[in-house]
C-alpha cells in the first residue's frame, strides 16, 4: 500500500507514465487484435471561443518510449489528416468491406508514434464553437493553433515529451508543415524537432502548378498541340490562378476545357496511372469485368472512410463528436481558408529550416498530376544552390527489396529530394512498403538503400 502510494507520488513527479484514460481507445469497432495503445480525442487551442482539434495517436509497434514521434498533417487546404492519413495512407488501419479494419502491414507506428490532427478547427471533428472563425481561416492561424495544440498534447503525453520530433505532411502541408516548424523555432518552444517530411508539396505556385502540363503531355494525357497552347499562350499557373478567383475565361478558358477533355473524367489526377473509383452501382460489373490486378489498390477506400467514420458506434470509439456539422468529411464544407495564402512560398522557410540545423526531405509520388516531381525537385535544387550545399548523395536509384523504389539527391546531408516509384500523390496510399522505408531512412538520418537490400 504505502510502496503504491510512493510509485505513484513518484511518477506524479517525474511525469512518466500518465495515462490519459479518457482519451484511450478500447478497441475501433471491427478492428483486429493488436498489442500498441491508441488514443483520440480534442485539445482546446483557445478557451474563450471553445475551439478544439481533434486528434488520433497511435503508439509504435514495439517499443514505444525510444521510437520517435511524428506528427502527420494533410493538406486541402481544409483535408482531414484521419480521413487520409490514418484510414488511407499509413495509419494501422484501412477499412475493407463488411464493416471490418484491416491491418496494414506497412503502417509508420512500425518505426515511429504516429499522431494524426485534424487542423485547422472546422476540418473534421475538430470545431470552433464560434462559428465566426470559419469566416477566414488562413495559414497563420493555423500554425498558431497547431503549436498551441502540440504544447497542450503534451502535456497530456508528458513521456514523448523528449523524444524526437519529425513534422510530415503532404499537399497543402507544404504550408502547414514547414510554418508550423519554423514558428516551433522562433518561440524556442521545447520539442526536440529534427527534421521535416513533406510530400508533393506546394512550395511555390507557379513552379508547382505550371509543370503540370509538361507532365500530363509526357504521360500522353494531352496532344502536341494543347501542350504547345499551355506552354505559349496561357499556362497552367494562369489557369490555377484564374479559377481560384472564379474569372477564368478567354483563350486560359478554351485550353482548360481542351485540356480536361483529352484527359477524360475518368483519371485520378493524383496517380494518372490507377484507375478510378466507380459510382457503387456500377462497382460490381466493374469489379466483375476487371482483368486479374497484379497490385492490390483499393481505390475506393475513401468512400469506405467516410462510411465508416460516420458510424455511432465509430464516434463513440474514437471520444468524436460532431459540433455544428451534421456528418464527418473528409474535406472541410464549413470553412474558408484566404484563397490568397496558397501563393505564399514557403521554400524560402525551408531555406531557414536548414540553417537551423533542421533536416528537411522534401519527396514526390511520381504519378501524380496535381503537384508534379519535376517541380518539387527543380525547387529544391535550387534551394541546394541557394544555400551552397555540396551534393553528398549524387542523383540515383533507392530500392526496396529487389526493385528500384525511386530516386533520391542528398545535399549537405541535411537537405534531401525523393521520389517514390509508382505513388500517387498520397504516396503511401499506392506504395506503403516503399513509403514505409523512405520514412525509416528519414528517420534515421540515413541514405536510402542503394542496393538489393533492406536498410
Ligand atoms: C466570435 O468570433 C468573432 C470573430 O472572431 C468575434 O468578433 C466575436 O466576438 C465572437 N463571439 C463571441 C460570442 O465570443
Ligand atoms: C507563365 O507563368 C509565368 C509565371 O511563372 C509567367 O511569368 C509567364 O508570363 C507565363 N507565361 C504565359 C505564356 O502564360
Ligand atoms: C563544396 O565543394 C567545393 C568544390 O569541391 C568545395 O570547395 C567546398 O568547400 C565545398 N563546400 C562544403 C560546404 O563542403
Amino acid at each position: 500500500m504505502i510502496a503504491t502510494i510512493i510509485i505513484v507520488l513518484a511518477q506524479t513527479l517525474v511525469g512518466v507514465t500518465s495515462i490519459p484514460e479518457a482519451d484511450t481507445i478500447g478497441d475501433l469497432p471491427g478492428q483486429p487484435q493488436v498489442k500498441f495503445q491508441q488514443y483520440s480525442g480534442y485539445i482546446t487551442v483557445d478557451d474563450q471561443q471553445q475551439r478544439a482539434l481533434f486528434y488520433y495517436f497511435v503508439e509504435a509497434e514495439e517499443h514505444p518510449t525510444s521510437k520517435p514521434l511524428v506528427l502527420w498533417l494533410n493538406g486541402g487546404p481544409g483535408c482531414s489528416s484521419i480521413g487520409f492519413g490514418a484510414f488511407a495512407e499509413h495509419g494501422p488501419f484501412r477499412p475493407s468491406d463488411n464493416n471490418v479494419l484491416e491491418k496494414n502491414d506497412y503502417s509508420w507506428n512500425k518505426e515511429a508514434n504516429v499522431l494524426y490532427l485534424e487542423s485547422p478547427a472546422g476540418v473534421g471533428f475538430s470545431y470552433s464553437s464560434n462559428e465566426s472563425f470559419y469566416a477566414l481561416v488562413t495559414d497563420e492561424i493555423t500554425a498558431r493553433d497547431n503549436l498551441v495544440f502540440l504544447q497542450r498534447w503534451v502535456t497530456k503525453f508528458p513521456e514523448y515529451s523528449n523524444n524526437n520530433f519529425f513534422i510530415t505532411g503532404e499537399s497543402y502541408a507544404g504550408h502547414y508543415v514547414p510554418q508550423l516548424a519554423q514558428l516551433i523555432v522562433q518561440t524556442k518552444t521545447k520539442f526536440n524537432l529534427k527534421g521535416i517530411a513533406i510530400g508533393n508539396p506546394l512550395l511555390e505556385f507557379n513552379t508547382d502548378f505550371n509543370c503540370k502540363s509538361e507532365f500530363l503531355w509526357s504521360h500522353g494525357l494531352i496532344s502536341d498541340s494543347t501542350y504547345e497552347v499551355l506552354t505559349k499562350v496561357c499556362n497552367y499557373s494562369s489557369i490555377r490562378r484564374l479559377l481560384q478567383y472564379g474569372n477564368l475565361r478567354g483563350v486560359c478558358a478554351t485550353v482548360n476545357n481542351q485540356m480536361l477533355t483529352e484527359v477524360s473524367k475518368y483519371i485520378d489526377k493524383y496517380d494518372v496511372t490507377l484507375d478510378v473509383c466507380l459510382p457503387s452501382v456500377n462497382q460490381q460489373a466493374y469489379v466483375l469485368n476487371q482483368p486479374q490486378e497484379t497490385r492490390n489498390i483499393d481505390v475506393c477506400v475513401d468512400d469506405k472512410t467516410i462510411t465508416y467514420l460516420n458510424r455511432k458506434d465509430v464516434q463513440e470509439a474514437l471520444h468524436a463528436k460532431l459540433v455544428g456539422v451534421p456528418k464527418w468529411l473528409s474535406c472541410s464544407n464549413v470553412l474558408h481558408y484566404d484563397p490568397q495564402n496558397i501563393e505564399i512560398p514557403t521554400i524560402s522557410i525551408l531555406e531557414s529550416l536548414v540553417k537551423s540545423s533542421i533536416r528537411v526531405l522534401v519527396y514526390s509520388g511520381d504519378q501524380d498530376s496535381v503537384i508534379p516531381l519535376m517541380g518539387s525537385r527543380s525547387l529544391v535544387n535550387g534551394l541546394a544552390k541557394e544555400l551552397e550545399l555540396n551534393t553528398t548523395v549524387s542523383y540515383r536509384a533507392w530500392f526496396e527489396e529487389r526493385q528500384v523504389a525511386g530516386w533520391t539527391q542528398v545535399y549537405g546531408d541535411i537537405l534531401s529530394y525523393a521520389t517514390i516509384r509508382g505513388a500517387a500523390h498520397e504516396a503511401p496510399f499506392s506504395q506503403p512498403q516503399r513509403s514505409l522505408v523512405l520514412l525509416k531512412a528519414f528517420l534515421q538520418g540515413k541514405p536510402l538503400p542503394s542496393k538489393f537490400e533492406q536498410i
